[in-house]
């Protein structure tokens, strides 16, 4: 089995942020997206993995490493290629795109912006078996606005009996690709397991009217051809970072599974107070500050006369001095010094500067681009 990693495409939602960085990378507690993606399959065992990547190749490439780090950061066993796709022309366009990678394998598709906390292991161990009696798996999620998905119209079935327990066997009936009138309230989740046929599936369809090769209009060519395509529910947390609205929600769910920790290079002075689940990355400083947990500090961040409450992430070489931060997320390099009230529910871009501003009225919410400035009350 092969991994397959879609990190291609735009990430229009979430501007301003992803002008100047794809949104594979955007970090949740502290680690890229991406990496989420990565460390699912090697943890089912698959070692082998493809990246797509589109015009922010470099980036991506940079921040997965040369081979040494690859080796390095997840071990010696784990070989990742880089596979360019020249437009983002589709999902269904992506997998033609990864022919000669996949090979004759079968393999997992993993949506690089998406997250679940479904462990794949069960699953890919199923998929791998020679008599695996099906040719694709998807997995499909309850969703409040379906329309911004693929939905599948479903009936209830106990197919095998011998699925895994914690999902919900379902026989699709059809599939639909961001329906103005959807036909259930299941989205398809970024996460796939396709044999062979997916190929024969993608060169076998046209675009959509939106110009792209759909995997969901492929996989209805399965459903159509015959081909055995199962479905399960998944009822743990499934989240599609691609969509704006859920990037602090998502950093929330991920912080929650965090263990305490302090890196032995961080320090924290006597006057300060930790409490619940705080992570201490290498030469953080927390001076004269409360921190409530769950939280993570990021490299070299600094903490200064300032309270960081429950759900934040503060991403390396940030700072918070004279100021409160809760539920956001602040990225690498920017600061936020000496604001009154406190920061909440917000999103601070790289080297973003956060100060003091005489300017009604009052509130804080903010969602600010990479080096974007922004003036508060006082
Ligand atoms: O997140 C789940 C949804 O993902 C499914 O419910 C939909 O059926 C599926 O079409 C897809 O919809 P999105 O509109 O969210 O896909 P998006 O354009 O955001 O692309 C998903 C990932 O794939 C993202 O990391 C970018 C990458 N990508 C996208 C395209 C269109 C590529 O690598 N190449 C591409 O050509």
């Amino acid at each position: 089995m092969k991994g397959l990693i879609l990190s291609g495409g735009k990430g229009t939602r979430l501007r301003p942020l992803t002008y100047t960085r794809a949104k594979q990378l955007l970090p949740l507690a502290n680690k890229p997206v991406l990496f989420y993606a990565i460390e699912a399959l090697l943890d089912a065992g698959i070692s082998q993995i493809g990246i797509i990547v589109g015009d922010t190749h470099a980036e991506i490439e940079a921040a997965v490493g040369t081979p040494e780090e690859v080796a390095a950061r997840w071990g010696e066993s784990v070989a990742i290629t880089f596979i360019p796709q020249l437009a983002p022309l589709g999902l269904a366009q992506a997998v033609q795109t990864a022919r000669d990678f996949i090979g004759r394998d079968r393999f997992v598709m993993y949506l690089g912006d998406n997250l679940i906390s479904e462990p794949l292991r069960p699953l890919v161990t199923e998929f791998a078996a020679e008599d695996c009696p099906y040719h694709c798996r998807i997995l499909l999620a309850e969703v409040p606005d379906p329309t911004q998905f693929g939905v599948a119209e479903v009936e209830a079935v106990a197919i095998r009996a011998d699925f895994s327990d914690a999902l919900t066997p379902l026989r699709v009936k059809r599939l639909v690709e961001k329906p103005k009138i959807p036909p259930s309230n299941l989205a398809l989740v970024g996460v796939y397991f396709f044999d062979q046929s997916i190929f024969l599936a993608a060169d076998s369809i046209v675009p959509s009217p939106r110009g792209e090769l759909e995997i969901t209009d492929a996989i209805q060519w399965l459903l159509d051809h015959h081909y055995e395509v199962h479905a399960q529910q998944l009822h743990g947390y499934w989240i599609d970072t691609g969509k704006q609205a859920d990037i602090l929600d998502a950093n929330r769910q991920i912080l929650q599974q965090l263990t305490p920790s302090t890196d032995p290079t961080a320090t924290i002075s006597a006057d300060s107070t930790l409490h619940g689940v705080v992570v201490l990355q290498a030469g953080a400083r927390v001076e004269n500050s409360v921190i409530r947990g769950p939280a993570i500090i990021g490299e070299g961040a600094i903490i200064r006369n300032a309270y960081v409450g429950p759900f934040t992430s503060i991403y390396h070489d940030a700072r918070i001095e004279g100021s409160e931060v809760e539920y956001s997320i602040v990225l690498e390099h920017s600061s936020i010094v000496d604001v009154h009230g406190r920061v909440e529910e917000s999103l601070i871009g790289r080297y973003a500067e956060v100060t003091n501003s005489p300017i009604k009225p009052r509130g804080h919410k903010l969602m600010l681009g990479d080096h974007s400035r922004v003036g508060l009350i006082p």
